[in-house]
């Protein structure tokens, strides 16, 4: 059966919220759908102007980006990124009666306060580390001085993937409640603070589809955070990935189906917090199984990267099915191949970089089974692609083996030239085991 939410009788005006290279992935795959006339990006970047148009919104506030999709008829809006969701632009959206795609402000606290999350998992017996929240330092100080075992302190709200320590002593943990609660340095989002059991064992990515009643899993995803090779340096944003991740049985990823993704999307509906988006969530696999680390309200960047180009499934229809609660109609179609891909960095990056680096050799969107998705690029009026960001550009590549695609986005990626730019080169290199992955039984046809 293959339902269509959408009136075929009519192709669909997109808008995309977003300008980093998971919005470049994700404007590709919404190309992809023949259901779509045109695709808005804002604010985009000279990647995703390749392939979708930058409009000038002089106001980007929730009203003004209401006012756009009206006058421009948008017939469906996805949200990229998380500040958005977590500032209420959804809610925005669906009062103006606007057909839009993320969860509302109140469901999007599942990323955007870490306190909310885990007592969350506390509530609907969800398996993750065991925690304390706690919001005077005070109090918090005392904890540590009595805690037993490695401590991870978090921040409650969002700090850009700089708010999480994971501590090798108690004085680093002090140290961390001082930074977080009393110099503030991640502003209210400091207010409160999580402290954890630091979990031991393999980190993997699991997004699925959610469409306020059951999640659908994507294939698993192996993020690379740290900046340098071998794991270490800062950790920044992502600076490569590959899927499918297979560290797992597949059994684990059943459980991890039922106990974590669809347990969560039923515990927010009977908390009257209907979850409907991308449900991304960041594991621990330890030997005593799957643990939740974070949960994500979004697609992962760079996970989006890796991911969206296996879909096989036109997503235009996953998303229409997911706004009309018939996920299960719906289901994902996997390319049985792998990709990888390696993000190019500017000189200083995660700290303060330097930007308006000129970008030679082949950055366009897709050449063959290569794709090259832009996280900071603007063009000049000359037509000079330039650096703008932190995480410049990514090159992914799609191939029938993880090594052979690990190997074409390295080769891809030396025909990229940026001053300065930094990248790993081990990405996908460290991988324990790789397997053919039988398909998820949530996600799979055929
Ligand atoms: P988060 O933003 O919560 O995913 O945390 C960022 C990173 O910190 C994760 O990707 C892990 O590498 C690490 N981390 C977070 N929580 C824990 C934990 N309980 N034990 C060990 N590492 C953790
Ligand atoms: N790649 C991790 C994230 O998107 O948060």
């Amino acid at each position: 059966m293959h339902p269509r939410h959408f009136d075929m009788a009519k192709l669909l005006k997109v808008l995309v919220i977003g300008g980093g290279g998971r919005e470049h992935a994700l404007c590709w795959a919404i190309s992809k759908s023949p259901q779509v006339r045109e695709i808005f990006c804002t604010p985009g970047n000279a990647g995703i102007a390749e392939i979708a148009k930058i409009p000038t919104i002089q106001d980007k506030s929730n009203s003004g980006l209401v006012q756009f999709a009206k006058t421009e008829e948008i017939d469906l809006t996805i949200v990229g990124p998380e500040q958005p969701l977590s500032e209420g632009l959804v809610d925005a959206f669906k009062t103006a009666g606007l057909r839009v795609f993320g969860p509302t402000k109140a469901a999007a606290q599942l990323e955007s306060s870490k306190a909310f999350s885990k007592e969350f998992m506390r509530r609907h017996a969800i398996p993750t580390a065991p925690f304390q929240v706690f919001d005077k330092s005070d109090e918090a100080i005392r904890f540590i001085s009595g805690a037993e075992g490695p401590l991870v302190v978090k921040a409650d709200g969002l700090a850009g993937g700089k708010g999480v320590v994971v501590c090798r002593s108690r004085e680093e943990a002090e140290a961390a409640v001082q930074t977080i609660m009393v110099e503030r340095v991640f502003g209210d989002a400091g207010n409160k603070i999580i402290i954890e059991r630091g979990l031991v064992g393999e980190e993997l990515s699991i997004m699925a589809f959610a469409d306020g009643t059951r999640a659908v899993a994507m294939i698993p995803a192996r993020d690379h955070k740290r900046l340098e090779d071998g794991d270490k340096g800062p950790n920044t944003g992502g600076m490569g990935a590959y899927a499918p991740a297979r560290t797992v049985e597949d059994e684990v990823l059943e459980e991890i189906s039922e106990r974590i993704l669809n347990r969560t999307i039923e515990g927010m509906r009977e908390e009257g917090i209907p979850y409907t988006g991308i449900l991304y969530a960041g594991l621990m696999i330890t030997e005593a199984g799957p643990k939740v680390l974070e949960f994500n309200c979004r697609f992962g960047d760079p996970e989006a990267q890796v991911v969206l180009p296996l879909l096989n499934t036109d997503i235009i229809n996953v998303i229409g099915a997911a706004l009309a609660g018939l996920l299960h109609m719906e289901p994902l179609e996997w390319r049985d191949e792998y990709c990888a891909g390696v993000v190019l960095t500017a000189r200083g990056y995660p700290g303060r970089y330097e930007g308006g680096v000129p970008i030679d050799g082949n950055t366009s969107t897709e050449q063959g089974n290569v794709f090259c998705f832009h996280g900071g690029t603007t063009r000049e009026a000359s037509g000079k692609l330039m650096s703008s960001g932190g995480r410049i550009v990514g090159v992914y590549a799609r191939s029938s083996t993880h090594e052979g695609a690990v190997a074409s986005a390295y080769s891809a990626v030396d025909r990229v030239r940026i001053k300065g730019a930094h990248y790993r080169r081990d990405i996908g290199l460290r991988t324990r085991r790789i397997m053919r992955p039988r398909r998820l039984e949530t996600g799979s046809r055929r």
